[in-house]
Formats: C-alpha cells, sequence, structure tokens
C-alpha cells in the first residue's frame, strides 16, 4: 500500500499515537494522511438518498473517498459533482467493489434485492446499516423484520456482511450538522464483529456522534429503530441508562 513519504511509525514516533485513529488499520485502502494526522477509507455508499448523500457528503469532506451509488446513476453523478473532491458515482455493484466499508441505506423493502444484486460483494465487508422496517412504506416484510427484529432480519437479508446498526434513528436533517456540537449527542449502535464496529464507531464520530455500542445484533439491534426509547437525540449517557433498561 502506498503511503505518504512519512511512515506511519515514524508519524506516531514523532507525534505520539493518541491524536491519531488507528481504526481503520488492515482495510485495504486504508491511507495514511500524516498531515492531518488521520487514517482515511474508501467508502461505498448503496442508497444515496437523504441519509446516504448527507452522512456520505459528510465523509466525503472529511477526506475519504466515497463512492455514491442508487438507481439512478445520472443523480448520483452530479451528487458526487456537488460534494467535490473525494466523490464520485457508480452502479450499487461498482460502489460495492470500491468500498472496504459500506453504508448501506435503503428503504428496508429493498434490502433482499440489495442483499441479491450484490452477493459475493458484501462476504466480509463492513456494512454501516442504517435501514429500518416501516410498515407503511415497506409493507408485511417490514412486520416480518420488526418481529424478527431488524439486527438479525438485516443480516439474513445480507450474508456474510460484518454488519453494524448504526444512524437509525436520528433524523437525516441533523447529521449534516452534528459536527457542530461534536460528541454531545450519542449514536447507539449495535454489532457483532469488533473490527467492523471499531471502524464504524471511527466513522460515526467523524460525523459528529460519540459512538455508543449497545450491544449484539440479535438483542439490542431490534431497538435501533424510530419510535423506541432509544430513538431521537441522547446524550451518550442517557444512552447507555436507556439501553441498561432495555431487552
Ligand atoms: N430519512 C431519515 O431521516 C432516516 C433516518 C435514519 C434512518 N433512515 C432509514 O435509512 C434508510 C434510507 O432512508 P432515506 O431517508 O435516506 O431514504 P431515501 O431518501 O428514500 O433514499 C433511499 C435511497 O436508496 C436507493 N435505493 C432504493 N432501492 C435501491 C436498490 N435496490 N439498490 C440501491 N439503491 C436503492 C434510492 O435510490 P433511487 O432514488 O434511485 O430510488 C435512494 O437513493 C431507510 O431505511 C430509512 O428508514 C432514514
Amino acid at each position: 500500500m502506498k503511503r505518504n513519504a512519512m511512515t506511519r511509525r515514524e508519524f506516531l514516533q514523532t507525534t505520539g499515537a493518541a491524536a491519531i485513529s488507528l481504526a481503520f488499520a488492515g482495510l485495504p485502502s486504508a491511507a495514511f494522511a500524516a498531515t492531518a494526522g488521520t487514517e482515511k477509507v474508501k467508502i461505498g455508499i448503496i442508497g444515496s438518498g437523504r441519509v446516504g448523500g448527507t452522512v456520505g457528503g459528510v465523509w466525503a469532506k472529511a477526506g475519504h473517498e466515497v463512492m455514491f451509488s442508487s438507481l439512478d446513476l445520472e443523480a448520483d453523478k452530479k451528487l458526487a459533482a456537488s460534494v467535490g473532491a473525494n466523490a464520485r458515482a457508480g452502479t450499487p455493484r461498482e460502489a460495492a467493489q470500491f468500498g472496504d466499508v459500506l453504508l448501506i441505506s435503503v428503504p428496508y423493502a429493498a434490502l433482499p434485492s440489495v442483499g441479491k444484486d450484490l452477493g459475493d460483494l458484501l462476504k466480509g465487508k463492513i456494512v454501516i446499516d442504517t435501514s429500518n422496517p416501516i410498515v407503511a412504506r415497506d409493507g408485511d416484510m417490514a412486520v416480518a423484520a420488526r418481529e424478527k427484529g431488524a439486527g438479525l432480519s438485516s443480516q439474513e437479508y445480507l450474508p456474510g456482511a460484518r454488519i453494524v446498526r448504526a444512524f437509525n434513528a436520528i433524523g437525516y436533517s441533523r447529521m449534516g450538522e452534528a459536527s457542530k456540537n461534536a460528541g454531545k449527542v450519542g449514536m447507539p449502535m449495535a454489532g457483532d464483529d469488533q473490527k467492523a464496529i471499531e471502524v464504524a464507531s471511527q466513522l460515526v464520530r467523524e460525523v459528529g456522534y460519540e459512538p455508543v455500542l449497545v450491544g449484539p445484533l440479535a438483542t439490542m439491534g431490534k431497538h435501533l429503530i424510530p419510535g423506541t426509547p432509544l430513538g431521537g437525540e441522547h446524550t451518550p449517557a442517557e444512552i447507555r441508562q436507556i439501553a441498561g433498561t432495555l431487552k
């Protein structure tokens, strides 16, 4: 992997490790930006609507390489052009190939076809899943997903992916502004894979939220949908307190 002139080790020795996130270490696309003292990674956005477009834009502006995708390539090209440097557009398959990390942010009824279309490209991939089963929008499959729990349900639709549920129950319009009060609002997250949780936590932090792991997909993923006690904005301490009351 090509790095900037100063190696990671040299940079750590000269600046100290505390200021630097190494969450992305080990990902194929991780690149070390010595001048900024941060690491960058390639992110594929599957579903570049309100959430995917907003969060992907924040990550691109933070220096990550982002590929937007949806069912409308022309719209994604315009979105990428408006975001500017670090942003590009592609098909969902191209975005899944491009990203070492994927943000999947589609209406829940589209999740089964996303899983089928992307197939093997999801195997072992770190996936941040914002998608919520909303009965009024997604119909009967959302009823079933809510009964099973969104964490388990997403895992079934996206087999082999290392899923972290996040960005599920905060309005998208707040996501582009969160960095103005960085760390004040917590982001409840559920996941099973330690590395995926680390990577997602760092990316959540870069959007301006303090990541709070509330537990595994099976038991806690079901609470990460709108309308539950964890829905809406809470401080990190409040999230921990609420999560402690949930089963
Ligand atoms: N809106 C919020 O404030 C909010 C907050 C938290 C979580 N969520 C959840 O996050 C998910 C996305 O919400 P949103 O508000 O961003 O929705 P949205 O604005 O409707 O965007 C959905 C995106 O998914 C794309 N898409 C649909 N089917 C697809 C497929 N088969 N393959 C690839 N892309 C596909 C759409 O593409 P086209 O436009 O080309 O159809 C669109 O870009 C939902 O499940 C929602 O419940 C929403």
